[in-house]
C-alpha cells in the first residue's frame, strides 16, 4: 500500500524523505515522489518505479528545503505513471499534498471543482484534495495564521472515504498540516524537528517518541511546536508515546532478505511473546485484559476475525480454545464477516488478529462487533495501531517490526499469544483438566529452544526446494491443526514463488482433489498429531501410489514408506505444534522463491498492510 513520510526541521528534508521512503519500500508501491518548500516555492519531483529512481531526476540534489512531504504510491485510481504519482498540487501550485487511502466521492468533488474552474492532470482521486484546499483557501478573506489550517479542515469535511494526508503551502514556509481518517499516520517528535510517517519503521532511526493520530484529527506541525485539533478545529491534547522497538530490528543485519531474517528470529520472538505472561507453576497472566469468570461463563460464542496469515493463526488455535473453554469458536475472514450480518450480541466475544493493526477489513469488522454490543480484543504487533485503539482490550504480540510482505514471525507470535489466551480463559473457567493445561504451558516454555533446533537443520528443506522449484502446482495435506498449517504453507508459497498451490484437509482428498494427482506432482504432508498419524499416512500413500513426490514434515516416528524427503521436527503438545511445523514450510517457500530468482521481500502485486478494501 502507499507510504507517507514527512519532515520539518533544520536539516535538508530531501535525503531524510528519500531514506524514509526506502524504509517503506516493503509495503509495496509502483512510483514515488517528494515535494520540498524553499523560498516560498514548492519543488515537486516524482518518478515511476523504485524510490532510488528519484535520484535520476535533474535537480533533486539541489533541493535544500527543510520542510517536505514524500510518498510511495500503490495504484488504485489511474495506472502507475508520473502524472498519477504523488505529491499532487493544485492548479495554482500553492499547495502540495500526499495521500494514503481512497476518496470515495472524488468524481463528485471533481465535477464540483471543474464547474468552479479547476482542471485535472491525473486520473487519481487524490488530485481533488489540493484543489479543494485551494478552493476554500481562496474563499477565506481572513489572512491570519490559521487560514491554511481552516482550508484543510474544510476540505477534509468534504471527503468521504479514507485518508492520511500531508499538506504544505507556499504561503506558510514553516508549517505543515497533516490529517487522518481510517488510514494510519504517526508523528515522530524530535528536538527542533518533527517527522511524519504512515509506518513507524520509516522514521524509527530518527526518534522513538511518537504521537499517534486518531481519526478526524488535524495537526499543525512546526519544527518546534505541534498543535492538535479535532475536525472542527477545537484544540485537543495528545500524549507522547515511547516505542521501544530497536531501529536495528528494521535492518537486515547481514541476512540476504528480511524474510529470512524474520524466519530466523522466531526463537527470540516467540520468547518475547511469552514474556512474563507464562512462568512455570503460575497461572497465565493477562492482567491487561482481566476478564472475570462470570463474564467468561456468560459468553456463548467466540469469533476470531482476521485476514490472510492472521486468519490462519486463528484457525490454528480454534481447537485449543474450544477444548479448554467449551465455547464454540468461529474463525472468520474479516472481509466476509463484515458484510454477512454475523450473529453478534453481548454474549459474544470477538477477537481481532492483525500484525499491522491497520487492515481495513479487520478494522471494519471490529467496529461492527462493537455496535452489536460484543466485547472486543485486538491482537496486534504494532503499538497504538488502529485496531488497538478501537478494541476494548489489546494484547500485543511483541514480535518486533515485520518488514517482509510474507508474514512469518508474526504468525508464530499470533499462534503463541492466542494459545496463551486460551490457557488463561481455561484457567479462569476452571473446567478443563489441570494436567492438560500444565502440559501445554510447559511445552510453550520449551518452544524457543525447539524452534532453534528446527532452524539449525535446514539443509534438507533447501535441497528439496531445489528439486521442485520449477513445478507448476504444489499440494499441501494435513488433518486437524496440520490442515491449518497446510493453508498457511500454501499461502506462503503462492505469495513469494508464484507457484499455484492448494491446501486440503487430507480426509477431503477422495472427495475430489485426488483427481488432480498425477505422476511427478509434488505433495507436502504435515503429520504431527499422534491421534491422526495413521489416517494421514494412508492419505499420503494414496498420492504416492499415483506417482506424487512427497515432502513430509513430522514429529512422529514414521516407517519409511517411500517418501522423497522427511523433515523431522521436535515433538510437542499437538495443540501448539503449528508453531514448529510451519517453520520448515516458511523456509520451503523462501528457498523456492530464491531458486526462481524472485524478490522474496517484495512479491508482485502485494502490499504489507492492506489499508483499503
Ligand atoms: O497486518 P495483518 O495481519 O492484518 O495482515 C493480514 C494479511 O494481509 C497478511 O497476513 C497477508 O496475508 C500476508 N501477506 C501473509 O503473508
Amino acid at each position: 500500500m502507499c507510504g507517507i513520510v514527512g519532515y520539518i526541521g533544520t536539516k535538508k528534508a530531501c535525503p531524510i524523505l528519500i531514506d524514509g521512503l526506502m524504509r517503506l519500500e516493503y509495503r509495496g508501491y509502483d512510483s514515488a515522489g517528494i515535494s520540498t518548500l524553499e523560498d516560498n516555492y514548492i519543488s515537486n519531483m516524482k518518478n515511476v518505479g523504485r524510490v532510488k529512481n528519484l535520484y535520476d531526476l535533474d535537480g533533486i540534489n539541489n533541493l535544500n528545503g527543510t520542510i517536505g512531504i514524500a510518498h510511495t504510491r500503490w495504484a488504485t485510481h489511474g495506472k502507475p505513471s508520473k502524472e498519477n504519482s504523488h505529491p499532487h498540487m493544485d492548479n495554482s501550485k500553492m499547495f502540495s499534498v500526499v495521500h494514503n487511502g481512497i476518496i470515495e466521492n472524488y468524481q463528485e468533488l471533481k465535477l464540483f471543482l471543474e464547474k468552479a474552474g479547476y482542471s485535472f492532470l491525473s486520473q487519481t482521486d487524490t488530485e481533488t484534495i489540493p484543489n479543494l484546499i485551494h478552493y476554500y483557501y481562496s474563499k477565506d478573506t481572513n489572512n491570519d495564521d490559521k487560514r491554511f489550517l481552516r482550508a484543510v479542515s474544510s476540505a477534509c469535511k468534504d471527503l468521504n472515504g479514507s485518508y492520511a494526508i500531508e499538506v504544505i503551502c507556499k504561503d506558510y514556509p514553516d508549517l505543515m498540516i497533516v490529517a487522518r481518517k481510517d488510514s494510519p499516520l504517526v508523528i515522530g517528535s524530535g528536538i527542533n524537528e518533527n517527522y511524519i510517517a504512515s509506518d513507524i519503521p520509516a522514521i524509527l532511526s530518527y526518534t522513538k517518541n511518537f504521537y499517534l493520530l486518531d481519526d478526524n484529527e488535524i495537526v499543525e506541525l512546526y519544527k518546534n511546536k505541534i498543535n492538535f485539533y479535532d475536525i472542527n478545529l477545537s484544540k485537543i491534547d495528545k500524549d507522547l508515546k515511547s516505542i521501544d522497538w530497536d531501529a536495528a530490528l528494521s535492518e537486515k543485519n547481514g541476512y540476504e532478505d528480511y524474510m529470512l531474517k524474520e524466519i530466523f528470529e522466531q526463537a527470540h520472538t516467540v520468547r518475547e511473546t511469552i514474556g512474563s505472561r507464562l512462568v512455570a507453576n503460575t497461572p497465565v497472566n493477562f492482567d491487561d485484559i482481566n476478564l472475570s469468570k462470570d463474564y467468561l461463563e456468560s459468553i456463548n460464542q467466540i469469533y476470531l476475525v482476521a485476514c490472510g496469515t492472521a486468519m490462519h493463526a486463528g484457525l490454528a488455535v480454534k481447537p485449543l480454545i474450544e477444548k479448554l473453554c467449551k465455547i464454540p469458536v468461529t474463525v472468520d475472514i474479516a472481509s466476509e464477516f463484515r458484510y454477512r450480518n454475523p450473529l453478534i450480541d453481548n454474549k459474544t466475544l470477538c477477537i481481532y488478529i492483525s500484525q499491522s493493526g491497520e487492515t481495513a477489513d479487520t478494522l471494519a469488522a471490529l467496529k461492527l462487533a462493537k455496535t452489536c454490543g460484543a466485547k472486543t480484543i485486538a491482537i496486534s504487533n504494532v503499538i497504538g495501531s488502529s485496531i488497538t485503539r478501537e478494541a476494548d482490550f489489546t494484547v500485543y504480540t511483541h514480535a518486533g517490526p515485520e518488514i517482509a510482505v510474507a508474514s512469518t514471525k508474526a504468525y508464530t507470535s499470533q499462534v503463541t499469544i492466542l494459545s496463551l489466551l486460551a490457557l488463561y480463559f481455561g484457567e479462569v473457567l476452571g473446567i478443563s483438566s489441570k494436567d492438560e493445561i500444565e502440559d501445554i504451558k510447559n511445552e510453550l516454555l520449551l518452544l524457543p529452544e525447539k524452534i532453534q533446533t528446527v532452524l539449525e537443520n535446514i539443509e534438507d528443506i533447501k535441497e528439496f526446494a531445489k528439486k521442485v522449484y520449477t513445478e507448476k502446482d504444489i499440494f499441501f495435506l494435513g488433518r486437524g491443526v496440520d490442515y491449518t498449517v497446510s493453508l498457511e504453507a500454501s499461502l506462503k508459497l503462492k505469495e513469494i514463488s508464484y507457484i499455484h498451490s492448494e491446501a486440503y484437509a487430507a480426509g477431503e482428498l477422495k472427495h475430489g482433489p485426488i483427481a488432480l494427482i498425477e505422476n511427478g506432482i509434488t505433495v507436502v504432508g504435515i503429520i504431527t498429531d499422534h491421534n491422526l498419524v495413521s489416517k494421514s499416512v494412508s492419505n499420503i500413500q494414496e498420492v504416492i501410489t499415483r506417482g506424487a513426490k512427497t515432502l513430509i514434515i513430522t514429529n512422529q516416528d514414521l516407517e519409511n514408506k517411500n517418501y522423497d524427503m522427511v523433515i523431522n521436527i521436535p515433538k510437542t503438545n499437538p495443540f501448539i505444534s503449528p508453531i514448529l511445523s510451519v517453520i520448515p514450510l516458511q523456509l520451503f517457500a523462501y528457498y523456492i522463491s530464491k531458486e526462481k530468482g524472485l524478490d522474496v521481500d517484495k512479491p508482485r502485486n502485494l502490499a504489507k498492510s492492506v489499508t483499503v478494501e
